[in-house]
């Protein structure tokens, strides 16, 4: 497989955010790659409007991108009280390249990155991906309950 580079962003991906940065700082339309890859792979977060996504990425401590050439092929993020509390979101890899190891590399990444790493407890929320979570070592949350308020 042709080399995968990790970027890890500063917290809130100005440079993605406002200039599509992606490696070594290049314009690389990353936001409209961001839009796409959630478009394709992450069925939770398809039809994101730019402003949206500019938000998410404002409101994020911890982003992580993963790519291969001028393509984007993984992501993930989190926010954190930078102590307490840390949440993992939207976690994807491209579907082509998925079961190769670069899921794990965002996790671990995130989990590094300075507002996550010796907070307390670290959630997040799976649909179909629990396997997944287990293996990089979370563990159902039982008997706490997930609640939501829908809008
Ligand atoms: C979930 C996802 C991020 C995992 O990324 P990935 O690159 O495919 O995973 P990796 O190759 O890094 O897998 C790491 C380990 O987890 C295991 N694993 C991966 N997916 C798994 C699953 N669904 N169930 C059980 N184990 C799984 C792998 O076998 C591997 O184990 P190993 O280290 O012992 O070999 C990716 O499959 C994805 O983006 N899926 C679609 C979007 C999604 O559903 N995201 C979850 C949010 S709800």
């Amino acid at each position: 497989m042709a080399p995968i580079r990790l970027v890890v962003h500063a917290p809130g991906a100005p440079g993605l955010r406002w200039f599509g940065l992606g490696p070594d700082l290049r314009p690389s339309r990353a936001l409209l790659k961001l839009q796409r890859l959630f478009d394709r792979h992450a069925f939770w977060a398809r039809g994101r409007s730019f402003e949206q996504l500019k938000r998410l990425l404002r409101g994020s401590d911890a982003v992580v991108s993963l790519w291969r050439g001028k393509r984007l092929v993984g992501f993930g993020r989190a926010s954190s009280d930078g102590f307490s509390r840390a949440v993992l979101w939207d976690i994807v890899v491209a579907g082509d390249l998925q079961g190769h190891g670069l899921g794990r590399r965002v996790i671990e990444e995130l989990l590094h990155a300075r507002a996550v790493a010796g907070v307390e407890r670290v959630y997040l929320m799976t649909t179909n991906s629990g396997g997944f979570y287990r293996q990089m070592g979370f563990r159902d949350a039982d008997p706490q309950l997930l609640m939501v308020l829908r809008r």
